[in-house]
């Protein structure tokens, strides 16, 4: 919720209840007040009609009269008609009953008997009442005149009675209603005034940080607290923004060595390739044609980056065994006698040896492409007669890689395939040599192995 809502919800909580009570307290104090001003008229009124009925009476009495209908009529009347002279509107009434609760008189001239239950109510009271008379509240002051056996009732309607607190309380609510609809207004404005430099704070804070440019500040305004506020985010923005930049500057150093590092690794690796190829007088160019090749075909089959580029890298030491067998088998012109194999075979043993100790994940991907790049897919190669994908993959690509390559170069005892013938000894040898899915693939995308054919010198620089 926002600090908006809960201000004006908190401030209007507190002056409806304020106002709840105060509304509740006057209108309480005021209908007391107001039930005493009346009964005590009631009871007045009722008081003076009794001293007038008992003067009548004490007539009668002293000229010996009060057993006379005629007196007890006359005078019966004029206690009547000085009731009805002591009420002042239609929402008065005085009425005088027998025991048996029929009327004697009323001021309103009615005669309708109250009903029985009423009657056995009222009848054995006296002083202030309240009733129900034809669904009417009323308030009353009832007394007893026994001289004529009568029960006398002043009363007035209670609606009437309370009419002025009625519309008091009515005032009072209506007042209440503008009050709290004119705060709640007032409060709407001050909250807003308020809580607006607070949102442009926060938004001003996200847009920077969204946006990352710890160099831009906050404007500083507003009240005290925000002022801080605004202050404190611009130190820590300023502190951001200085490491980010040394951060960025130390990123960029890393990455320029890194490359420089891998620049430099790879010159190696492909100085000590071209030390192996030494001495079958190659230039350079086989070592670089077979890591293109081995990385179009890394590519095509999937590999993840990272894999791509240690073959790529790893490519070149293939036959780093080599630089162990003499030149003379190196470079003999037809083929080798038994031993003579036995010898040039060892070269993928003692690849391995030379670089089985090394840490570097070249070197260690190196070590296993020299040992196992003359397994054959069909298990017929060495040293070991591995079989299928028991020859680890990068073997099984380079084999490719290799053996083409070496088939469309020039060599001392041997002329170049051509192109064309050189595919076809792949398509022959696939899933004999070769890994099938590996042949196909280096088949299938002869343009793109035409183009290392053609252009490796441009490429492997
Ligand atoms: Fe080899
Ligand atoms: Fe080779």
């Amino acid at each position: 919720m926002k600090i908006r809502t809960r201000l004006v919800i908190a401030v209007l909580s507190l002056l409806v209840s304020s106002l709840l009570v105060i509304g509740t307290v006057t209108v309480t104090a005021a209908r007391r007040g107001l039930t005493r001003l009346a009964t005590q008229h009631l009871s007045f009124k009722a008081e003076e009609i009794r001293k007038y009925a008992w003067n009548q009476w004490d007539v009668l009495v002293t000229n010996g009269l009060s057993d006379l209908p005629l007196f007890r009529d006359a005078a019966r009347e004029a206690v009547r008609s000085y009731a009805a002279s002591v009420v002042r509107d239609e929402f008065q009434l005085v009425t005088a009953y027998d025991h048996e609760g029929r009327i004697v008189f009323s001021s309103s001239g009615s005669r309708t008997p109250f009903s029985e239950d009423l009657w056995s109510d009222l009848r054995e009271r006296e002083g202030i009442v309240t009733y129900d008379l034809n669904g009417v509240n009323r308030i009353g002051y009832l007394f007893r005149f026994d001289p004529m056996g009568w029960i006398v009732l002043t009363s007035v309607d209670r609606s009437e009675f309370y009419a002025e607190i009625d519309e008091i309380t009515k005032g009072m609510i209506i007042a209440t209603v503008i009050t709290l609809a004119l705060a709640a207004l007032v409060l709407l404005l001050i909250a807003a005034r308020l809580t607006a430099p607070i949102a442009s704070l926060a938004s001003g804070m996200r847009k920077i940080a969204e946006s990352r440019e710890f160099d831009a500040r906050l404007a500083i305004d507003g009240s005290h607290e925000l002022r801080d506020a605004a202050l404190a985010f611009n130190a820590m923005s300023h502190e951001l923004h200085h490491t980010y930049a040394q951060l960025r500057s130390i990123a960029v150093s890393e990455a320029a060595a890194r490359t420089e590092l891998g620049t430099r690794e790879m010159e190696a690796l492909l100085i000590l390739g071209r030390l192996s190829e030494y001495n079958d007088h190659e230039t350079g160019l086989h070592i670089i044609r077979v890591g293109l090749y081995s990385l179009l075909l890394a590519q095509l089959l999937g590999e993840s980056p990272e894999q791509r580029r240690l073959l790529y890298q790893a490519a070149p030491l293939h036959d780093v065994g080599k630089i162990a067998v003499p030149e003379s088998i190196l470079l003999k012109p037809g083929p080798l006698a038994e031993h003579e194999r036995e010898i040039m075979q060892q070269h993928t043993v003692v690849g391995h040896r030379i670089l089985s100790d090394a840490r570097s994940p070249s070197l260690k991907a190196g070590a296993e492409i020299a040992l196992t790049h003359h397994e054959r897919y069909d298990g017929f190669g060495y040293p070991r007669g591995l079989r299928g994908t028991d020859i680890p993959l990068f073997s099984r690509i380079l084999s490719v890689a290799d053996v083409f390559d070496a088939l469309t170069s020039h060599r001392p005892y041997k002329e170049p395939w051509s192109f064309e013938h050189a595919l076809e000894l792949v398509a022959a040898e696939r899933g004999k040599q070769f890994d099938p899915t590996v042949a196909d693939l280096f088949l299938e995308h002869r343009d793109e192995v035409r183009d290392i054919f053609l252009n490796a010198e441009l490429k492997g620089r």
